[in-house]
């Protein structure tokens, strides 16, 4: 691995091209019969039902999930009610390596940006442990991501996230605004049909 660490901000991590086109080829493959079983679907947003532009699924033991009753973790995929698949050795080695926190990930969000799909601003608000890093892997077709501080209304900047880009939230900037602009369709082939996947790794009950 040969890859430089840039802190932009307090506890923010920027580890470009962490993942070369072999491990980001690896963990697609490892991916394959888990998103099989685990389905992408498109979540509603909470009171209006409108859809998010942003399919997902998830890996671990809960997983995020967003309908007309609200934000939430649970434990079984909203269509098919099964279990959601364990979360891959690889993206637990992946949350060694970068996080700094040793009790592991409980939830693997799994979003697919196709077509224009976009995440507004927002903050990871909805684990109890708000300690642990977020960690987050990006696939596929390059996005511009944006980075505010603590505050909705403060300035904030914005980061163009390559396939194999790892990105983590540590420290202060847990709890900092950030979204996805957009993706820039066509960047990379390493998706089937394009797109962008983009894989967060959270600790979501306070261990032990
Ligand atoms: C997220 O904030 O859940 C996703 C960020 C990303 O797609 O890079
Ligand atoms: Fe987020």
């Amino acid at each position: 691995m040969n890859c430089v660490r840039s802190q932009l901000h307090s506890g923010f991590g920027y580890y470009a091209g962490f993942l070369d086109r072999a491990a980001q080829e690896a963990i697609l493959a490892t991916l394959e019969p888990l998103l099989a079983s685990a389905p992408f679907y498109r979540p509603s947003m909470p009171k209006t039902g409108k859809p998010l532009s942003v399919q997902m699924t998830n890996l671990g033991s809960l997983g995020w999930v967003s309908d007309q009753a609200g934000y939430r973790y649970q434990a079984t995929h909203p269509v098919t009610g099964l279990p959601w698949p364990a979360i891959p050795q690889a993206l637990l080695d992946i949350w060694a390596a970068v996080s700094g926190y040793a009790p592991l990930p409980q939830a693997c969000l799994v979003n697919l940006y196709q077509q224009g799909a976009k995440m507004g601003l927002h903050r990871d608000e909805n684990e109890e442990d708000r300690d642990a890093p977020v960690v987050s892997i990006s696939l596929g077709d390059s996005a511009i991501f944006r980075l505010g501080g603590p505050e909705r209304s403060g300035p904030t900047t914005s980061l163009k996230l390559t396939s194999g880009d790892v990105v983590v939230l540590g420290g202060s900037s847990r709890h900092f605004y950030h979204g996805i602009d957009r993706v820039l369709a066509g960047s990379s082939s390493l998706v089937q049909g394009g797109g962008r996947i983009n894989l967060t790794m959270r600790v979501v009950r306070r261990p032990g």
